[in-house]
């Protein structure tokens, strides 16, 4: 006799929501990439660089594949204590340490470095890994409107001097595209003795004469403040750098949870980090193509009558509002042969549904151009903010 199963009320409750979202087109699938990339953060078209893979290859054929611990304990390499190095020169900074992903290091720098009765100011549209690591850590979080330097002073100084204050921003806003007034918190932060902590997590690459973000096209001193540098995205190959002085980093390493308490990533992307920052020197053509792309499609966008954030940066999103508008558009595209993702709640805020495109140094001007005419005709078929071209 067949077994009978029973619903238990974990998964009464777990089916429940994920029908709910399904209806009100919140419900999220896994799709591998398919089309022309519009949506990746593959923004120095690194990941499949000829150089970073041999290298790659070349030190796994050398070292394996796992580091097989800490590393406080085996998981520690030579390799790693070199790109550290490197890293921290392109930065500018004393030291630099490396982490097996971006959300792992942003936890570990708010939750070890911030105490019971420090403040976290952070802007209400940081990434979701500093939302958590503030949320973790013992530190009362401060929330202040996006970019906004004047209610962030307000903040800070109604919050009085108790114990230490930081101020969290990513330097170029992952769902937003825009820059954060780095040079204006700097000062704040050194007049008020805060410390600025900057999420490069979409500038670090390709802002800035060296690349290494903005916080150097800023001009923002890098021995002022600590910034976290995920090294998946522009730098095309996975972790993450903190870089700052040598107190925080020697301190991360002792007591950071995600950094003691997790198997060292794969030895031989230190390798593959070498040869995308040799790529990052080398070739400044790259970024300086992405800014062109961007600027392009910026423009062309414009001249559809698509709107378009003001702003320079290689993301651009276009807000629709609607969940299921904003996925019907996507759709469209992606029919169209262009691999454009459509950004939800809770990934955005609540009606800010949205198509956040994103541009890489491999797009040709002419694929530029027919997107953006593919763009604008997908959002009017669905009647959203497009006024018809004269
Ligand atoms: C602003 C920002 N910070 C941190 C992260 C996390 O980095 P990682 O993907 O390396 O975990 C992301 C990832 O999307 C991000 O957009």
């Amino acid at each position: 006799m067949a077994a009978m199963r029973t619903v238990n009320a974990l998964e009464a409750r777990v089916r429940e929501r994920l029908a709910a979202w399904e209806a009100s087109g919140l419900l999220r699938v896994l799709r591998p990439p398919s089309g022309i990339d519009f949506s990746s953060n593959d923004y120095l078209n690194l990941a499949s660089h000829p150089l970073i893979v041999e290298r790659l290859v070349q030190a796994v054929a050398r070292e394996g594949c796992g580091s097989t611990g800490s590393r406080l304990l085996r998981g520690e390499r030579a390799s790693f204590q070199a790109i550290e190095r490197r890293f921290a020169r392109f930065k500018g900074t004393e030291g630099a340490l490396y982490f097996s992903s971006g959300f792992l290091a942003n936890l570990a720098v708010l939750t070890t470095l911030a105490e019971q009765g420090d403040a976290i100011f952070s802007d209400d549209r940081n990434h979701a890994s500093l939302i958590d690591g503030a949320r973790l850590s013992a530190a009362r979080r401060v929330v202040f409107p996006h970019n906004d330097v004047n209610e962030l002073a307000r903040l800070m100084a109604e919050a009085g001097a108790a114990g230490h204050r930081f101020v969290v921003v990513e330097s170029l806003f992952s769902m937003d595209g825009d820059m954060a007034p780095l040079a204006e918190y700097a000062r704040l932060c050194h007049s008020t003795g805060a410390s600025l902590i900057v999420d490069e997590a979409h500038a670090v690459g390709i802002y800035g004469a060296t690349g290494s973000g903005l916080l150097e096209a800023c001009g923002v001193d890098a021995h002022t403040c600590i910034s976290v540098n995920t090294a998946g995205k522009a730098l095309g190959v996975g972790g993450a750098f903190v870089a700052g002085p040598t107190w925080a980093i020697d301190y991360l390493i002792q007591r950071a949870r995600p950094f003691v308490f997790s198997t060292a990533a794969p030895p031989a992307l230190a390798s593959a980090l070498d040869a995308s920052l040799d790529i990052v020197a080398n070739e400044p053509e790259r970024r300086h193509r992405l800014a062109a792309l961007a600027r392009q499609l910026r423009s062309r966008l414009a001249e559809a009558r698509v709107a378009v954030p003001t702003g320079t940066s290689q993301i651009i999103p276009i807000v629709i509002g609607d969940n299921e508008r904003a996925v019907a558009v996507a759709s469209a595209l992606q029919a169209q042969g262009f691999d454009v993702r459509a950004i939800r709640p809770p990934s955005v805020p609540p009606d800010t549904s949205r198509l956040r495109i994103s541009v890489n140094a491999g797009l040709s001007e002419e694929t530029i151009g027919h997107f953006a005419v593919s763009l604008a005709g997908a959002l009017r078929e669905v009647g959203v903010c497009c006024a018809a071209s004269s």
